[in-house]
Formats: structure tokens, C-alpha cells, sequence
């Protein structure tokens, strides 16, 4: 069957770095607005990828100080001339001051060489393991478990939940 080179171009790829696994909960939920699961990737698997067919990239990443994480990053650096958007998760609020950083920093990344499509930052929960690390630092040092970062924590446990996947979805299918 004759298949347009529009059909083409319309293509939709969703890579994703996920430590604990919440990012790639939250751009799984994607999926089903791009009508299918077989354009989604890990960041490792994306790197044998040829992205020539594809026009739009979703990236999902996680928030690691303040920044998206390190993997996300290096695969930016080689995306070029598509229209990208991002998923992002974070233990902090998205509403917060930090949030808003992240997305600003987020959004400068994805517009350096390609056309911004809009993105998502969804509160992820932070795993035990980081949380047992913080509870030893002193309190002078950067992430101190105090009260304040405590009750910021037991904020984000549970999520992405159902509520945020409906949003994502909501959000994506809006923009793309
Ligand atoms: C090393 C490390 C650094 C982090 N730094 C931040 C941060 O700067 N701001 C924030 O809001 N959350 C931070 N987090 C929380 C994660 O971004 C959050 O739990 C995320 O949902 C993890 O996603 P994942 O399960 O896909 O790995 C950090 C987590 C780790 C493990």
C-alpha cells in the first residue's frame, strides 16, 4: 500500500531515562496518545535508533539537581531540527520555585536546535535508598533531611499516580 510521506513525518518517538522508575511511567502513559507503544525507548535502546523518520521527540527525564538528568542530556545533544517535547518528574512541587527552574532550564535545552513543543513536570517520588542518604548528611550541606524537605517528600510518595497520568495525557494530547 502507497503510504504518503506525511504519514511519515507525523512520527512520534518517546525516550525516556527513568532511575526508580516513575519517568517511564509517566511517558508510557504517552503512548496511548501517539496510538501506540512501539515508538517508546529507554535512552540506552534509543541510541541504536535512527530518528531521521521521525518529526516530533518526546523525552522523559528525571530531575537530578535541578537539572535534567545527565543520560537525557547527552541524547539532546544529538537531536537536531525536530519538534521536542519533554516529560519530566521531580520530588519537588512543579509549581514550586525549583520546578519552575527545572522547566526553564528544560526548555532552553530542548530550543538550542530544535523547535520547543511544550513540556510536563510531574511530581515522582523520591526512593527510599536517597532518602536514607540525606538523613545522614549534616545539616549544613546541600539536602539536609529537615522537617521542611521531609514533609516535601511524603508529598511526592505515590506519585505519578492515575491522577497525573490523565493530566500527562491530557497535556500531550493538547500539544501534539
Ligand atoms: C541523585 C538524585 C538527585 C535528585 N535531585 C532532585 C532535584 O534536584 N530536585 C527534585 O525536585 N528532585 C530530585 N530528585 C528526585 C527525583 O528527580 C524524582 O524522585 C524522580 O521522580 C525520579 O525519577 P525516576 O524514578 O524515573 O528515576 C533527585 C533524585 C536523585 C536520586
Amino acid at each position: 500500500m502507497y503510504l504518503p510521506n506525511i504519514y511519515h513525518m507525523e512520527k512520534t518517538i518517546i525516550i525516556y531515562s527513568s532511575l526508580t522508575g516513575n519517568t517511564k511511567k509517566a511517558a508510557e502513559s504517552i503512548c496511548e496518545i501517539i496510538g501506540n507503544n512501539k515508538n517508546f525507548f529507554s535512552v540506552q535502546e534509543a541510541e541504536n535508533i535512527d530518528l531521521t523518520q521521525y518529526e516530533k521527540v518526546i523525552l522523559g527525564f528525571w530531575v537530578d539537581k535541578g537539572n535534567m538528568d545527565s543520560k537525557i542530556r547527552k541524547c539532546l545533544k544529538g537531536i537536531k531540527g525536530k519538534k521536542v517535547g519533554f516529560i519530566g518528574t521531580l520530588g519537588a512541587e512543579p509549581q514550586s520555585a525549583h520546578g519552575k527552574k527545572v522547566y526553564e532550564k528544560a526548555q532552553l535545552l530542548c530550543s538550542k536546535e530544535n523547535e520547543f513543543l511544550g513540556g510536563y513536570l510531574c511530581l515522582g517520588e523520591v526512593a527510599p535508598k536517597l532518602i536514607e542518604m540525606m538523613k545522614k548528611f549534616p545539616l549544613k550541606l546541600i539536602h539536609p533531611y529537615t522537617e521542611e524537605r521531609k514533609a516535601r517528600i511524603e508529598k511526592a510518595n505515590g506519585h505519578p499516580n492515575n491522577e497525573d497520568f490523565e493530566n500527562i495525557k491530557k497535556y500531550f494530547k493538547d500539544i501534539l
